[in-house]
């Protein structure tokens, strides 16, 4: 952990790379990710994606036969009791729960949440970075599931690396769910993440970095927030910045790194797919779309895939 740390923030400090530091705003005692879901009304993600977990009727009728599940990325309890719990309730045969996640703790929360609610069926949590190679493979005639719109935040490339790897975990009789935000609306956009909000699970990067001992005498506070929204032909993307409110310096291992005052920083993306993108992606990555399940009023799809 500390020697990604050092490489992330010396690459985000140096501008040899841009929105790769999402991964840090869900570390440490606050869960600012939650804070988001919670207390912003216009960030329409979640929100969409918990409606249609709850209401669709298609996924319903696909998730009701199986009895094994793996999730992909869990993510906190606040997910999980939101999204994991009414995804696994479709389920009239729920035997067996297994929770993927980078983050161990995430991992065995999903497992533990999970086995307390629904009793008698085995929960698990694994401990895996899922683009890193691994021995993982799932039992036949399992569900596999990712949600949380988790590619948004990768670039084409992890795009691609992550769901080969996803489609090595599969067997031919299982099916993955996926879900995507196809928003192409930049004001709505904008809005869903120009808030504290977003500000703070942003801030929680550089606080990270600077309680880490490979870094000395930086000011995580010391920044405000910038959001641009940016067309291109595969997508419509949220660059997440945070600007230098004041000029610093400070110690990044061996180095000293100085950040002039108005110095802006890109710590994330939140990309919003084109559906060419996505059928090309998909299409690349060797994944038959079984199913695409959208409500009329909101732009979160879910595809439903065979390898
Ligand atoms: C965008 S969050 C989604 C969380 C939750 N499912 C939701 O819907 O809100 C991404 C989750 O994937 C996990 N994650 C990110 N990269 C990962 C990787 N390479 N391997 C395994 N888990 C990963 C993170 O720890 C986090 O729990």
């Amino acid at each position: 952990m500390e020697d990604n740390i050092l490489k992330d923030f010396y690459d985000l400090f140096a501008y040899k790379k841009t929105g790769h530091l999402t991964k840090y705003g869900y570390l440490g005692k606050v869960d600012y990710y939650k804070q988001i879901l919670e207390k912003e009304e216009k960030y329409y993600v979640s929100k969409s994606e918990i409606e249609l977990i709850h209401n669709s009727k298609i996924m319903s009728d696909i998730i009701k036969d199986y009895s094994i599940f793996y999730e992909i990325g869990p993510g906190s309890r606040y997910a999980i009791s939101k999204k994991t719990i009414p995804f696994l309730s479709h389920s009239n045969k729920l035997k067996k729960y297994y929770a993927i996640d980078c983050h161990k703790e995430y991992a065995n929360a999903a497992a533990n949440v999970v086995s307390s609610y629904f009793k008698d069926i085995k929960a698990k949590g694994i401990c895996l970075d899922i683009t890193k190679k691994h021995n993982l493979s799932v039992e036949p005639k399992s569900c596999v599931f990712m949600l949380g719109t988790c590619l948004a935040n990768l670039t084409n490339e992890e795009n691609i690396s992550i769901l080969n790897s996803i489609r090595v975990l599969l067997c031919e009789s299982s099916v993955f769910i996926i879900s995507f935000d196809t928003t192409q609306n930049k004001q709505v956009i904008y809005n869903a993440y120009k808030n504290n909000s977003v500000y703070q699970f942003y801030l929680n990067m550089l606080r990270v970095f600077g309680k880490s001992t490979l870094s000395k005498n930086f000011d995580p506070e010391l920044f405000s927030h910038l959001c641009e929204i940016v067309e291109s032909s595969d997508d419509t993307k949220m660059q997440g910045k945070l600007v230098a409110n004041k000029s610093q310096s400070f110690t990044l291992g061996n180095d000293i790194i100085s950040i002039e005052k108005g110095a802006q920083y890109h710590l994330v993306n939140s990309r919003k797919f084109k559906k060419n993108y996505l059928q090309t992606l998909l299409s690349f990555c060797r994944f038959k779309v079984i199913d695409v399940i959208k409500q009329s009023n909101n732009n979160l799809v879910f595809f439903i895939l065979k390898k």
